[in-house]
């Protein structure tokens, strides 16, 4: 008897923790949410099927999730076996003609189709796309800018066949989000004359989540969010912090191209941006759904 009673309450619990989801079911019903998942975040299996059921979920609830994925560890992967170094600046991939060709054959042939077949096989309707599917990423070359010595000039680095965003053909998304599906996006481009670019998939998902006046982009990462110079994680952060952190070198490497991503969603007028623990299971149910606020949020100013 006192265990039925305590069966019970376990259950009353459960229903607590869903009648705590209503507001925030209220106000993202119907609404896009853009979801970055990177690759370091996503090497292991349990990770990846948490995140196709969440994803699924939240299309289920009537939320429109879009993904963008990276792959960077997938494809240092394959071209370590084929003996080719991967070189970064800024936490760039320098992209030659030769990587250009693994980075799209990982990022669309591997890493795509395998979210898109763990998002179908646990009930959602994916679909994967390049960004060169009915146009959707429109690119250019990119330059990276690195403060020049002792002037207020910035040194300009090509690093190859790396592209940003010039603009977003949402015509595919509308589309898309009209049939019930779920868009995942593999980060290349092409320009008008039919060049490939590797895009960096934080830039990406940027991107798209202001074209598609997304009410929040949130972006897994490997990390428990932005780290300070001690290594404790950061809950929200402005720009003005942000520039002091990347001159002190504090933000490096991945998160750089992270916090830019999310400051131009916000000028974009995307409501709200996160950066979030990808390892952590439902990560990304927990930033949408709690107002615990995990991860670090980016905030204007
Ligand atoms: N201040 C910082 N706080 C947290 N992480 C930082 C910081 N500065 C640099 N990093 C690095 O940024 C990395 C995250 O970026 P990275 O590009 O490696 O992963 P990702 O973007 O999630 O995956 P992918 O590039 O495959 O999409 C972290 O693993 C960490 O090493
Ligand atoms: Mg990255």
């Amino acid at each position: 008897m006192q265990k039925d009673r305590e069966e019970l309450y376990k259950l009353v619990d459960k229903a607590e923790v869903l009648d705590e989801c209503l507001p925030y079911l209220r106000k993202f019903r119907g609404k896009t949410i853009v979801i970055k998942y990177g690759g370091s975040a996503m090497v292991k299996k349990e990770l990846k099927i948490g995140f196709a059921r969440d994803v699924t979920l939240l299309k289920h609830i009537g939320i429109n999730p879009i993904v963008i994925h990276g792959g960077g560890p997938q494809i240092s992967t394959l071209l370590k076996k084929m003996k080719i170094e991967s070189k970064f600046i800024e936490g760039m991939r320098i992209t030659d003609h030769e990587t250009l060709n693994i980075v799209q054959m990982v990022l669309v042939g591997q890493v795509n189709q395998e979210i898109v077949s763990m998002i179908n096989t646990h009930g959602g309707n994916a679909v994967g796309l390049s960004g060169k599917d009915g146009k959707l990423i429109l690119a250019k070359k990119f330059y990276v800018e690195k403060p020049g010595p002792a002037t207020d000039r910035p040194e300009i680095i090509d690093i190859g066949m790396v592209g940003q965003v010039t603009s977003v053909n949402i015509a595919i998304l509308e589309l898309l989000l009209r049939g019930e599906f779920i868009p995942v996006i593999a980060p290349v481009g092409h320009n008008k004359n039919g060049e490939t670019f590797n895009i960096n998939a934080d830039f990406v998902a940027a991107a798209v989540a202001g074209a598609m006046a997304a009410e929040k982009i949130v972006l897994l990462t490997d990390e428990v969010g932005v780290l300070d110079a001690k290594g404790a994680l950061i809950s929200t952060l402005k720009k003005s912090e942000t520039k002091k952190m990347i001159k002190s070198k504090v933000i490096a490497s991945g998160m750089l191209p992270k916090v830019s991503a999310c400051f131009s969603a916000l000028d974009a007028g995307v409501p709200k941006a996160h950066i979030i623990d990808g390892r952590m299971p439902h990560s990304a149910l927990l930033e949408i759904f709690t107002n615990r606020g995990i991860g670090t949020e980016i905030l204007q100013g």
